[in-house]
């Protein structure tokens, strides 16, 4: 037996592997698969959690309800072969081989959308560490599901319009989803309040994104599909924001860490697809996400005003040092954010002179 330094409570270890990743285990120790054995819900058994996040979730359940009814009653159902322009399509000869002249899309748009697919693509690892932060039963589980089913329909509509139209090269895209899946590399928030925050700005990163590519493509078809996939990403942004609104109203203080963590380690997903970073700075480039858009958007209009993290009451030392850390970092984030912008309407105001 052991004693687990997260939740203090008695573990049984079913495997240790020393010195391979510590990324799985909250407490930063050695990578290990656990289960908490004596936790008082027989549900979490064989999950990998923390106590703190027990009693989170049974807290926030009534929440997690309104807010899964609420978007239930106000979200549309969409049906992806509508939207997509199949009579552009043509066989693809065996033979074929594709170059970029057969889309008329800037290849940093090109990038955009192979990013985006891919991270739709890798829905199974999201739903794994979804559910086992949230749980399987009640309205966390029935979120967890329903989330699940609305992000599929995602991968659908784009990578049919995307082979439809030939926007990337097809061989490459099917490579870049196997090793994207196969790699399994996704983002594994340590704490279910973590894990609230992380999601909450990484839906609204995606609705950003997807809407920013859709209005740089120059084609009716795509920009309706990506307007589509983007109101989708706000109604799960909104039901993220409402929910760790209401973990820092559960407990401020390790609220306030937990954005600290996430706000200042924020990547979006898509590290395990192929030449990750290269398009991400062509996406970064064309402004389609960059941190001006990631500072204005997203930390300024939901951290600083919608969280209110400078407004916070109720912290204990830790909490309001992670807090100062916080804003000093965002404040950090601005001055970047103002060279970026800068910089680029330097560059609109030269194109324009000639
Ligand atoms: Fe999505
Ligand atoms: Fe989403």
């Amino acid at each position: 037996m052991y004693i687990c330094s997260v939740s203090g409570l008695e573990t049984a270890w079913i495997g240790v592997k020393k010195g391979v990743s510590n990324d799985m285990c909250p407490s930063g120790g050695p990578f290990c698969w656990y289960q908490c054995i004596s936790l008082p819900l027989g549900r979490y058994a064989g999950m990998m959690v923390i106590s703190s996040d027990i009693a989170l979730l049974a807290e926030l359940e009534p929440e997690a309800e309104r807010l899964l009814n609420h978007h239930i009653a106000v979200t549309k159902e969409w049906h992806p072969h509508t939207l997509v322009p199949w009579s552009r399509g043509e066989d693809f000869e065996p033979d074929y081989e594709w170059s970029p002249e057969e889309a008329n899309i800037p290849e940093d748009v090109r990038s955009a959308l192979y990013l985006n697919l891919l991270t739709e693509d890798n829905l199974p690892y999201y739903f794994r560490d979804i559910e086992r932060m949230f749980g399987r039963d009640g309205a966390w589980g029935e979120w967890v599901r329903r989330w699940t089913a609305e992000e599929g329909r995602h991968a659908t509509v784009i990578r049919d319009y995307m082979t439809i139209t030939r926007a990337v090269d097809p061989v490459e895209l099917e490579r870049g989803r196997m090793a994207q899946v196969m790699g399994g590399k996704v983002p594994e928030p340590p704490s279910a309040v973590d894990g609230l925050v992380y999601v909450a700005l990484q839906e609204l990163a995606t609705r950003i994104s997807h809407r920013n590519t859709g209005a740089q493509l120059e084609d009716r078809a795509g920009y309706d599909i990506l307007r589509r996939v983007a109101a989708d990403e706000n109604h799960h942004f909104l039901f993220y924001r409402d929910m760790a609104q209401a973990a820092i109203e559960y407990g401020p203080s390790e609220a306030a860490q937990a954005i600290e963590r996430q706000v200042t380690t924020f990547a979006m997903p898509g590290e395990g697809i192929p030449d990750f970073y290269e398009h991400s700075k062509r996406v970064a480039r064309s402004g389609i996400y960059d941190l001006a858009n990631h500072h204005e958007q997203i930390l300024e209009p939901i951290v600083m005003k919608y969280w209110n993290l400078p407004g916070l009451t109720g912290l204990n030392a830790e909490g309001e040092q992670a807090r100062e850390r916080t804003i000093a970092y965002i404040n950090k984030s601005k001055r970047v954010a103002d060279r970026i912008v800068a910089r680029r309407e330097e560059a609109a105001a030269n194109a324009e002179k000639g």
